[in-house]
């Protein structure tokens, strides 16, 4: 069982607060869902959600769904019935579940663990059965790093992203000379800041509007780390637990080549 103080983080309440204004990359596309749906179609019934993703609640006959956050599960679950439930647990002391589930859906799940990224890969997997399928959205940063200075040319020179996945290139660029490729949070908020002193500029060259731009200040104070390895870094972390893995990417938003489904079989 979690603390009071753990499941109640402030981080993770503002977290909940700013959910329903999350668009992909944050969040995934529909095309996003249908990649995760048809990869566990035929695994079987027993689905494991890590996170409170709601596009993602309604996939599998008996979906439970874990996540830390007591006001994330509040805010951000759309309700148990009878083919889900949500849990509050933390991911990576889900113990007692070896091999109960016959799929495992995330999206940023890997991510989210930070320096605990390669524990989390086997935790996954421990929860499979054997032949138990895994499909993982993730942030996967380029194989040849950005700089922030980079990164403002770009956007100040017409690129047609949006705020989130501003925010994602700026934390894969400053991840990238990190151990572990693991960033506090709260550091893209102060890159943004030094890059994009004066909001109404970048609104001016992105067509953004400032409520756009001004969401970044939900992470101000953010007290977690994001993993942001590249695409190959996630594969070979997950061919230490899975027989099979292979890397799907949707498409159609912004950084969408970054935020590809990674495919596993145990
Ligand atoms: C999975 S990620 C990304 C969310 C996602 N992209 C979406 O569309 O909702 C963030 C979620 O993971 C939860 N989380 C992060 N680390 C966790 C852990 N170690 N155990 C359980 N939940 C965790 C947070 O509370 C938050 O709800």
């Amino acid at each position: 069982m979690l603390e009071e103080r753990e499941n109640r983080s402030p981080t993770w309440q503002r977290f909940a607060e700013g959910h329903r204004r999350l668009t992909p990359p944050l969040s995934p596309s529909a095309g996003d869902v249908e990649t995760a749906r048809r990869a566990i179609a035929e695994a079987g019934p027993r689905v494991v959600l890590f996170g409170m993703t709601p596009a993602l609640a309604g996939l599998g006959e008996d979906l439970t769904a874990f996540d830390h956050s007591q006001d994330v599960i509040d805010t951000v679950w759309p309700g148990d019935g009878a083919a889900r439930r949500a849990v509050l647990a933390d991911w990576l002391s889900l113990g007692e579940e070896v091999g109960r589930f016959d799929a495992a859906l995330g999206d940023g799940a890997l991510n989210s663990v930070g320096a605990a990224l390669p524990e989390m890969m086997g935790v996954v997997a421990r929860l499979l059965r054997p032949g138990g399928v895994a499909a993982l959205r993730v942030f996967a940063a380029p194989e040849e790093p950005e700089t922030p200075d980079d990164i403002r040319r770009d956007v100040l020179g017409g690129w047609t992203g949006n705020l989130h996945a501003l925010r994602w290139r700026l934390g894969m660029a400053l991840a990238a000379d990190r151990p572990g490729r693991v960033l506090p949070v709260r550091e893209i908020v102060a890159a943004f800041d030094a890059l994009f002193p004066d909001r109404e500029t970048l609104a001016a060259a992105t067509g953004w509007s400032r409520s756009e731009i001004d969401a970044v200040d939900l992470t101000r104070d953010a007290d977690y780390a994001l993993a942001f390895p590249p695409v190959s870094t996630f594969a070979d972390l997950a061919r230490r637990h899975f027989a099979e893995v292979r890397v799907v990417e949707a498409g159609g938003y912004p950084l969408a080549a970054r935020c590809p489904t990674l495919l596993l079989r145990r």
